[in-house]
């Protein structure tokens, strides 16, 4: 594949449809200075959006938390969503809206004076971690800490918050591993890079209490289905230590979907019954 600004397609800007290549801004923008940016990862299957209202709800809210207010509503991003998958032809997708404080009046650290800006472009793209579906992803521990919500908006998904991920995840990579999972500023795991996270103990099922990172769409829908099949689910602080007594793990996310998780640093895991059964659970749901 070329690389992610020269392709063929159209993306949906500030209201219409450019062709893919058009769709650039100016060096004096003020989010690529000051990550003044918030973004969402959606998936497409069979032409329906999973959960799409509730990640453009999310994407205003994010802009919200960072004292700025996106001048479309829910129904219009939605519909521009639709109108970028139509213009490309496709059904099954990645979705990216992202929205952004741009070029204007101002250059210093407020913005006031510079419009909000809005872009929706998509593509399509597999499994995010490859084959760990069947084999179990290995995961990294990141040297960096998960911030207090009085550091920084840790509900908003923003771009300024995967300053850290980036630079976990290359760690990671070269290490040989797929992705890193972070703890917290207290010491608590917390989730990976674009992920959230879930362990298996006993047939019951333990994940972080999402207090300092996003709680993820697909993290809630999967507590969900837990629930349904009956598995208990506590939601609460979990040391790094006990995940010496865990017996399984996978990720959540939109991009992830369910991967199972065969090892985190020297803690290993087993691609259970469970982990196999969510992620057939949650594929079947999502092209319903
Ligand atoms: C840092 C982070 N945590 C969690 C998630 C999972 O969120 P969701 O399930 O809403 O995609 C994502 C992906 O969006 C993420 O980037």
């Amino acid at each position: 594949m070329s690389a992610y600004d020269d392709r063929d397609g159209k993306i949906w800007m500030d209201g219409k449809l450019v062709d893919w290549r058009d769709a650039n801004v100016h060096l004096l923008t003020h989010a690529l200075h000051y990550a003044s940016s918030v973004f969402e990862g959606e998936r497409c299957y069979n032409g329906k959006i999973f959960k799409g209202v509730e990640h453009s709800e999310r994407l205003k809210k994010s802009a919200q938390m960072l004292d700025f207010e996106i001048p479309y509503s829910v129904e219009e991003i939605e519909a521009a969503k639709y109108a970028m998958l139509e213009a490309n032809g496709w059904t099954d997708a990645y979705v990216r809206a992202v929205a952004w404080r741009g070029a204007g009046e101002d250059m210093g650290v407020s913005a006031r004076r510079n419009p909000v800006r809005l872009a929706i472009a998509g593509w399509e793209w597999g499994n995010y971690y490859g084959d760990a579906k069947m084999k179990g992803a290995k995961l990294d521990i990141a040297k960096w800490k998960r911030p207090s919500p009085e550091t920084i908006p840790v509900h908003a998904k923003a771009a300024g918050l995967y300053m850290i991920c980036t630079m976990s995840k290359h760690a990671a990579e070269s290490k040989g591993c797929s992705d890193a999972l972070f703890m917290d500023y207290r010491g608590y795991v917390a989730e990976a890079t674009g992920a959230n996270i879930f362990f298996v103990k006993d047939g019951e099922v333990h994940t972080p209490l999402a207090d300092c990172f996003l709680n993820g769409i697909t993290r809630r829908t999967v507590i969900d289905l837990l629930k349904q099949k009956g598995i208990t689910v506590h939601e609460r602080h979990i040391m790094p230590e006990e995940m010496e007594g865990f017996e399984q793990c996978w990720l959540t996310g939109t991009a992830a979907e369910v991967t199972p998780v065969g090892q985190i640093g020297d803690y290993t895991f087993e691609v259970g019954a469970m982990a196999k059964d969510m992620v057939e659970t949650y594929e079947k749901l999502v092209r319903a």
